[in-house]
């Protein structure tokens, strides 16, 4: 049966049930065939969609805004200061007007209970464009470009996510493997694994799915047999930057690079990161770190991964336009 989304917000991973998961990567799949074939039908014509950004971004904002206008929708941008909301206006008020005058909303900002107040108030769909708990968005690409990189149903695969595993990436890609049935691997020190709460209901999820889930500080074994390795920035939006060096010293025994990718084992194993990635001396933040802590081939990963063959992060940057224009046309028609 094919799930009927309508109306339905997306603003935590667990928001959707597996098969309908599974079916937005389908659809997601098929669209992008459909736009590369020149043979895509606007779906959205006459829809506005709100885009509140209280943190910065280049591929979120550029995947709804794309999405939507091949769709044929219109996207009003608010920017990181361009709104009321939470300053002037509290996020029920904002989310109450914005309802009356958009079909849906998105927003990205630091606090989880924002995006489910809009989605509370707003009475209509409310999409999580990252918050500092979940990125769900990036959880249908991360997926789909898994998907198109191995023979492998989905439920077999294996992946392990190394580094920061408290932030929304790695919250997001134990949940959503646990969801989609994967073997799972938490690769990191104890004290940055995801927290308790969210590990337990991974566990409890894996119980339904039959995923396999762990949660390691053992780099080498947490990567053995792996088709997929997840890196993540090491400080997160909205961190100080003054913990960067200290978290570079935390974290640098779960740098991928070749080494750990040949630890894997696997000839095949592909490399993925949401991005923006810390691999050259090509940013100032990048670069002040990386003098500094005298990792000057990258931070979360290598430059020589990162641009080898296994490195598949602009097909994932890709795909986060055609699956959030999945996530559009099947929640608003
Ligand atoms: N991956 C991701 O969310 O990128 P942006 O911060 O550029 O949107
Ligand atoms: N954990 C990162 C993800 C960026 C897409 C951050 O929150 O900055």
């Amino acid at each position: 049966m094919v799930p009927d989304l309508s109306g339905r917000s997306f603003v935590k991973v667990i928001d959707f049930e597996p098969a309908e998961l599974s079916y937005l990567i389908e659809r997601a799949a098929v669209l992008k065939a459909e736009k590369a074939a020149g043979v895509e039908t606007p779906m959205l014509s006459g829809k506005n969609i709100a885009l509140i950004f209280e943190k910065t971004s280049t591929r979120t904002r550029a995947a709804f805004e794309v999405a939507s206008y091949d769709q044929g929708a219109h996207v009003t941008y608010l920017d990181p200061s361009g709104s009321q909301m939470g300053h002037k206006e509290s996020t029920a008020d904002t989310a109450r007007v914005l309802g009356r005058m958009y079909d849906a909303i998105e927003y990205r900002g630091s606090a989880q209970e924002n995006v489910e107040i809009l989605a509370e108030y707003a009475g209509v769909p409310v999409y999580n464009g990252l918050t500092n708990e979940w990125h769900p968005t990036q959880m249908l690409a991360d997926f789909l470009t898994m998907d198109e990189h191995t023979d492998k149903p989905l439920r077999d695969t294996t992946f392990a996510f190394l580094g920061d595993g408290r932030y929304n990436m790695g919250r997001s890609l134990l949940v959503m493997g646990a969801l989609m049935g994967c073997d799972v691997r938490m690769v990191g020190p104890t004290k940055y694994a995801p927290p308790a709460d969210v590990i337990a209901m991974a566990e409890g999820i894996a119980t339904q799915t039959g995923a396999q889930i762990a949660i390691t500080e053992d780099a080498e074994a947490g990567v053995a047999g792996a088709d997929f390795v997840h890196a993540d920035v090491w400080v997160s939006m909205g961190e100080p930057k003054d913990v960067w060096r200290s978290r570079v010293e935390e974290l640098r025994t779960y740098q991928i690079n070749a080494k750990l990718l040949a630890a894997t084992g696997n000839s095949n194993t592909r490399f993925m990161h949401c991005l923006p990635a810390f691999h050259d001396m090509n940013t100032t933040v990048g670069a002040d770190i990386m003098d500094e802590t005298n990792m000057t081939d990258g931070l979360e990963v290598t430059h020589d991964v990162f641009e080898s063959g296994a490195s598949i992060v602009f097909d994932q940057a890709e795909n986060r336009m055609h699956t959030i224009k999945a996530v559009l046309v099947e929640t608003l028609t």
